[in-house]
């Protein structure tokens, strides 16, 4: 069933048909398809183009369809081309004629474009609360286990850090994927209502007064551009990839974290997930899955920059491609966020094998060099004498504080009994990190 076919001969072949509509996928639009054509017929009837008897039955047309879709009493399918013929041949059986003056002055090339402005604004405003939550089980976790362990470079353990410390690392990730989406929220909200198909309307129309209603602080300004800009769903997928690639980074953090081999954390068992042929396994799936879907995220970001990438202006139905993607896209973000949160709320550090894990890697080497060059060495001569020394206590199995006096001196004169004060891992903190945070 169409909105066109007058200047058809033949009708369109069921495989055209089929591979044109996009019904099962933008029937998600239905609320805001409404949403959109509410605030045009009141604009319409405030212009003079509708009367206020007219306004009234298709608004009450319109309301009855939205009601009937949340009760589930009117399905969303059947052989339309895509949810806006739906809706206008929905409304037409509905209240008969006047249901067919609904979409004067517009076009379904501006009415796709404000309701996928509508959706996305309202789903990326979703994201930032699922990050805000995030955001706040990570301080969480972080201040109930401010525990010493290592940090890594190369994955080599390299200096003493805390669990909280590494923890803040994606807090600060975590709240720059926060501004990013804000930012495009703020760029994304103007109207491309009343663009029509891309060129405006005979009819004098009032822009300002749609976007107002809609909550757009200000129409778009170029028609042509109002019509075939994807530009908004390009920027807010391009911030679910970082959030993602976030995710996932920390994703891979409590993989390993969680095998025997390293053995910081115990994630929860709502979280965890068995084998199905070696009963003493406990899999970290919730973490694996994430770091698994970011790949579909950063698809549907090249697949819709690929779309755009040689589109003249203005509409072209290519553009219909963006949908599945930014559904998918968001779809995936906003689980993946919430797992991740779930993950963490529920998450047990395991202080003594993080502490064990400083002791044995040598953690301090560093501020050892740095005692030295305290009592007058050159840096680099101070780094070929920790170098020695380390070597000396892999032989001899022992960390570096646990040598005596006597032994350090065979390495350096410099060395003196408040040597051990220097190395002391809570000491490193307090001189390193600890001093830099202004919390
Ligand atoms: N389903 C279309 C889309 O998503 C709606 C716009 C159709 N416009 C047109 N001129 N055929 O892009």
């Amino acid at each position: 069933m169409k909105l066109w076919g007058g200047r058809f001969k033949k009708a369109e072949s069921k495989l055209m048909e089929d591979f044109n509509s996009s019904l099962s996928f933008d029937r998600t639009l239905y609320y805001e398809d409404i949403e959109g054509s509410l605030a045009h017929v009141n604009m319409l009837a405030k212009s003079g183009i509708l009367t206020g008897d007219e306004r009234d039955k298709i608004a009450e047309g319109l309301n009855s369809i939205l009601k009937d879709i949340q009760d589930g009493t009117l399905l969303i399918e059947g052989d339309y081309e895509d949810i806006h013929s739906f809706m206008e041949m929905n409304l037409i059986a509905r209240i008969g004629e006047t249901g067919k003056k609904l979409h004067t002055a517009r076009s379904r090339n501006d009415q796709v474009a404000v309701d996928m402005r509508l959706y996305s604004k309202r789903k990326a405003l979703e994201v930032v609360e699922y990050l805000e939550e995030l955001l706040d089980v990570i301080k969480e976790l972080g201040d109930k286990n401010d525990y010493i362990m290592p940090g890594y470079t190369h994955l080599q353990r390299a200096q003493v850090v805390t669990f909280r410390y590494h923890m803040m690392a994606y807090h600060s990730m975590f709240q720059r994927d926060r501004k990013r989406l804000l930012n495009a929220i703020e760029i994304l909200d103007e109207s491309p209502l009343g663009c029509c198909a891309l060129a405006g309307t005979t009819y004098d129309i009032d822009r300002m007064h749609t976007a107002k209603a809609l909550g757009f602080k200000k129409p778009v300004d170029n028609f042509m551009d109002g019509v075939s800009d994807r530009d908004y769903l390009i920027e807010l997928l391009s911030d679910f990839s970082l959030v993602m690639m976030h995710l996932s980074r920390l994703s891979e953090e409590l993989i390993l974290w969680s095998s025997k081999e390293f053995d910081f954390v115990l994630i929860d068992d709502e979280f965890s997930t068995g084998s199905s042929i070696m009963p003493q396994k406990k899999n970290p799936d919730a973490a694996e899955l994430i770091r698994g879907k970011t790949g579909r995220v950063y698809g549907s970001l090249m697949a819709l920059l690929t779309t755009m990438k040689g589109l003249p202006l203005a509409y072209n139905k290519d553009m219909q491609e963006d949908k599945e993607q930014f559904f998918n896209a968001l779809d995936t973000v906003q689980s993946c966020l919430k797992i991740m949160s779930g993950m963490l709320r529920t998450l047990k550090v395991k202080k003594e094998n993080t502490f064990n894990s400083v002791k044995k890697g040598f953690l301090n080497a560093t501020e050892a060099a740095d005692y030295l060059v305290n009592h007058g060495m050159a840096f680099r001569n101070a780094h070929k004498v920790i170098g020695e020394i380390v070597l000396y206590c892999e032989e001899q199995e022992k960390a570096i504080e646990e040598l005596t006096l006597e032994e350090l001196s065979k390495f350096s004169e410099l060395f003196k009994e408040d040597v051990y004060e220097f190395i002391d891992y809570e000491n490193t903190l307090k001189k390193g990190i600890k001093k830099q945070i202004r919390e």
